[in-house]
């Protein structure tokens, strides 16, 4: 190694004499020329070196690299090499310790027989293996290169999961995400909602047809944040999506910041649309916020969360009975026609919640002895217990909201489910938890930021029927 770095100092200067412009590699280049190279890669330099084939060759002087049936130009693969490492022509310059016009001039075919030192800085540059280092080689030989021909093609994400059959009820909300642009900054849409109201339905068929608008790419991050795993850290998210963009491991960075700093180098200029599902909270959001307005970010969370810049905030409610009734009666199958004040009820008694009406209509349709009666008649009952088909329960769903509580927050949420199911006021919550009206409203108001209790006028406050169900029985 130690003679690679005498050669190498030599060549440069012997190099450097007749062309001012060239910079001579600093200590942390010449640290990795020596410390990263294979013994092949150390002898190949070496040999290189000293056959004195370190003339830079014009067009038209020896030979050509652009022969097709000789596999990709010089200029095409440091080009692929350079964008599959995410550098500009001025970054893999400075990198390398070259002159960017040495750069330019080899990527454009104008340069065809760079010198060898140059191809060995470069190939430091690019942190090139053993077989793209030969290919390097081959092509800086006019030879035709070993099999191994560039980087391989990153495949534009389509990330998205299947697309409801048909979304009802949401005409203006889906108006509300699909209109939502920005000019100066990324725009971004927070669907905000409780449990199984049909936040990932709504974004994803809102994406679904909006993907044309955004031809780099749609991604799809499950951010798990009220799974029943811990939600996912951001850097890890950082990781999985810069993969997805075709960032090879090596070039992660190890640190957070890094990531989503590289994160929006790679979005610059892109249009990728993203959806952003079940957020826990900004803390795990905002690194996953590209920067440029090209991008459109739909992000889904059962908290209420406080983006900057153009987001919009929208709060999804229970569906209107009509498209409760649609959405009950398609998914339970054609042939359980039913009187429609039958229909209403049980669409009521699940709170026109969408998960709860699918799992009714499910439930219904897999028992051909029931009738639709039957099914109300049981949601008479025990409605918690009715709402459970095999993975979907809409206890579960509730139980992972509470969960994420405090404890202080999970206590207030008990004592409001052991009132009655009608609204009430601040002053009823306070005299129950026994504290002043101020924190009543600061307790309440944290409770209706997790989407378990609403405000149905100012401080007039009530439970949905279901949310109600599930804090009674706790
Ligand atoms: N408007 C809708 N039309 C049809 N199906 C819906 C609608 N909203 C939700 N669903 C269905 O209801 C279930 C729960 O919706 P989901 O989007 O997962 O809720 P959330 O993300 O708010 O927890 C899913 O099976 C979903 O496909
Ligand atoms: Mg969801």
């Amino acid at each position: 190694m130690a003679l690679i770095l005498v050669t190498r100092r030599r060549s440069h200067q012997s190099h450097s004499n007749g062309d001012p412009g060239w910079p001579g590699p600093s200590d942390s280049v010449r640290c990795r020329l020596t410390s990263g190279l294979n013994s092949v890669d150390a002898v190949s330099m070496v040999l290189s070196v000293r056959t004195g084939r370190a003339d830079e060759i014009e067009p038209g002087g020896v030979g050509t690299v652009g022969d097709p049936c000789a596999g990709m130009s010089l200029g095409a693969l440091l080009r692929g090499w350079r964008e599959r490492a995410l550098l500009t022509q001025e970054q893999l310059a400075e990198r390398a310790c070259l002159n960017v016009r040495t750069v330019r001039r080899m990527e454009s075919g104008a340069l065809l027989r760079p010198r060898v030192t140059s191809m060995l800085l470069l190939a430091e540059a690019l942190e090139l293996n053993g077989a793209d280092r030969a290919t390097l080689n081959a092509a800086a030989h006019g030879q035709p290169g070993p099999a191994v021909a560039g980087p391989p093609p990153v495949t534009v994400p389509r990330q998205l999961p299947a697309d409801v059959a048909a979304l009802a009820g949401r005409d203006r909300e889906l108006a509300v995400v699909e209109g939502h642009r920005s000019s100066h900054t990324v725009p971004v849409v927070c669907v905000n909602g409780m449990a199984g109201i049909g936040k990932t339905a709504l974004a994803v068929h809102a994406a679904h047809r909006l993907a044309p608008l955004y031809p780099d790419g749609q991604l799809f991050v499950d951010l798990r944040g009220h799974a029943p795993k811990a939600p996912v850290e951001p850097g890890t998210a950082l990781a999985r999506v810069l993969r997805t963009l075709g960032v090879p491991d090596e070039h992660i960075p190890w640190h957070p910041d890094d990531r989503a700093a590289l994160y929006r180098s790679v979005l610059a200029g892109r249009r990728v649309l993203i959806v952003l599902d079940d957020a826990a909270d900004e803390h795990q959001l905002l690194p996953l916020l590209p920067a440029g307005p090209g991008c459109l970010v739909i992000v889904t969370s059962r908290r209420r969360l406080t983006c900057h810049g153009d987001a919009r905030g929208l709060s999804l409610d229970v569906l209107p009975v009509t498209a409760g009734i649609a959405l009950f009666t398609r998914l339970a199958g054609l042939d359980r026609r039913a009187p429609s004040d039958v229909l209403a009820e049980v669409v009521r008694r699940c709170g026109l919640l969408p998960l709860a009406i699918r799992i009714a209509a499910a439930r219904l349709r897999a028992r051909p002895a029931w009738g639709v009666r039957h099914l109300l008649d049981r949601l008479a009952c025990d409605r918690l217990a009715e709402l459970a088909d095999g993975p979907h329960s809409v206890a579960a769903a509730l139980d992972r909201s509470y969960d994420r509580l405090p404890d202080e927050q999970r206590r207030v949420y008990r004592l409001l489910g052991s009132g009655g199911r009608a609204g009430f006021g601040a002053d009823t919550a306070a005299a129950l938890l026994d504290t002043s009206m101020p924190r009543a409203r600061r307790l309440l108001d944290q409770l209706m930021d997790a989407h378990l209790l609403q405000e149905t006028s100012p401080c007039w406050y009530r439970m949905h029927d279901l949310v109600h169900d599930h804090a009674a029985a706790l």
